[in-house]
């Protein structure tokens, strides 16, 4: 069979088209939010227009790396942001390139809180987090609690950070709200302590994050806001003693602001770096109650992304590590070809090839007639 019959083959779930509100997706499989560190002095670069174009399909929906909302945002070197007038003129080319290919192109919206460090910060501050709670590597700075007063005028940096987006010319964003990070800090109630309307029952606890929904959707638009979850996990200590609860609560509440997508994470991604068993459709019930499109992302292989897909639990699937080492991943999943095995050694290099746009694709890969030791087994993701 050639490859242009197998195109004509009935296209797998993954590969069929979906309308995510206005956009029209040519397939499902969704490039998830990478950091990268390679945005020198927080200004993105441009080699990220390598980077978003070659992962990028006619359709085809790519999140953008987290990038901070302001000047107290920052958790880690070289990250992205969009709080000043020289990083939005320096994403617009980056944006551009990918409107060009026929991407769909969302920023992610991003505040570290305390995942950060002074030397991170404007004047060597202490980062910011709803609790004074430390976390228990040193090489992160211990947190200075918001006072309520604060807490209007950080919702306020999302919201501009998301006018910045529009501006930059992307054609959405995605609230970053998951993996420890200053939202799920206020949503969790292994960090949020907090004794006044933004702690203590899940629906203070809440109440930041659908802030934030409210300012941004206000701002530019619910046709244009994703947010991303991810209740069960406990990344950066961020845990909570009722993840499904925390998860139906916010995905009812959501609702009420019309939001394009919610993206969430699967619970088997407790964190980044550790493995545990897989788990797949545990976010069904969010999915179910939450009205707009679904995300679902966190160890998936093509196989269960189809299952996912086919079996209605998930409208698009996001795709971490496997995009990030497959620049052509809807392509190789449309003819079942192998995959590169992705290096986590540069997944946070700085350098602006290697292990970034660097990658083969599949004309060019000298794996693609199944040098095992190359191939990714269902579950070999790490
Ligand atoms: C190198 C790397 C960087 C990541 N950066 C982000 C990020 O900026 N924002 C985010 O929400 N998740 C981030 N994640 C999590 C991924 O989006 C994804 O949820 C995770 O890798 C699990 O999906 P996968 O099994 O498809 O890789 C990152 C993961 C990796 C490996």
């Amino acid at each position: 069979m050639t490859e242009k019959d197998q195109v004509k083959q009935p296209k797998i779930p993954l590969l069929t088209p979906y309308k995510l509100g206005k956009f029209e997706l040519t397939h499902r499989v969704v490039l998830a939010p990478l950091t990268r560190q390679r945005s020198y002095g927080n200004i993105p670069q441009p080699h990220a227009i390598l980077y978003y174009t070659q992962r990028t399909t006619k359709g085809g929906l790519l999140i953008s790396e987290a990038t901070g909302v302001s000047d107290t945002a920052t958790g880690y070197e070289h990250t992205p942001g969009i709080w000043s007038k020289e990083q939005i003129e320096a994403w617009k080319p980056i944006v551009d390139a990918v409107h060009a290919k026929g991407g769909i192109f969302f920023c992610q919206i991003w505040h570290a809180g305390r995942v950060s460090n002074k030397n991170f910060q404007p004047n060597g501050q202490a980062p910011i987090s709803p609790s004074d709670k430390v976390l228990t590597d040193e090489n992160f700075t211990p947190p200075r609690k918001l006072s309520i007063e604060e807490i209007p005028f950080v919702v306020d940096d999302f919201r501009i950070a998301a006018r910045h987006a529009i501006e930059a010319g992307f054609d959405g964003v995605e609230i970053h709200g998951a993996h420890g990070y200053l939202v799920d800090q206020f949503l969790k109630d292994n960090v949020n302590d907090r004794t006044d309307e933004y702690g203590g029952s899940m629906e203070n606890r809440c109440r930041f994050a659908l802030d934030i929904v409210k300012a941004v959707a206000n701002e530019i638009g619910a046709d244009k806001v994703g947010i991303r979850l991810s209740p069960f996990t406990d990344y950066m200590q961020s845990g909570d003693s009722d993840p499904k609860g925390l998860g139906l609560y916010m995905a009812k509440s959501l609702n009420e602001y019309d939001i394009l997508y919610c993206h969430m994470v699967e619970p088997r991604m407790i964190s980044i770096e550790e493995k545990i068993e897989c788990q797949h459709h545990s976010l069904v019930p969010m999915r179910k109650v939450f009205k707009g499109s679904f995300i679902c992302a966190g160890w998936y292989n093509m196989e269960d992304g189809n299952k996912a897909v086919s079996e209605n639990a998930t409208d698009l699937v996001a795709y971490g590590r496997l995009f990030l080492a497959n620049p052509d991943l809807p392509k190789r999943f449309e003819l079942n070809a192998p995959l590169n095995k992705y290096n986590r050694e540069t997944f946070y290099t700085s350098h602006p090839v290697h292990g970034y746009t660097d990658y083969p694709f599949l004309e060019s890969s000298k794996d693609s007639e199944g040098e095992k030791s190359t191939l990714l087994g269902p579950f070999d993701c790490d």
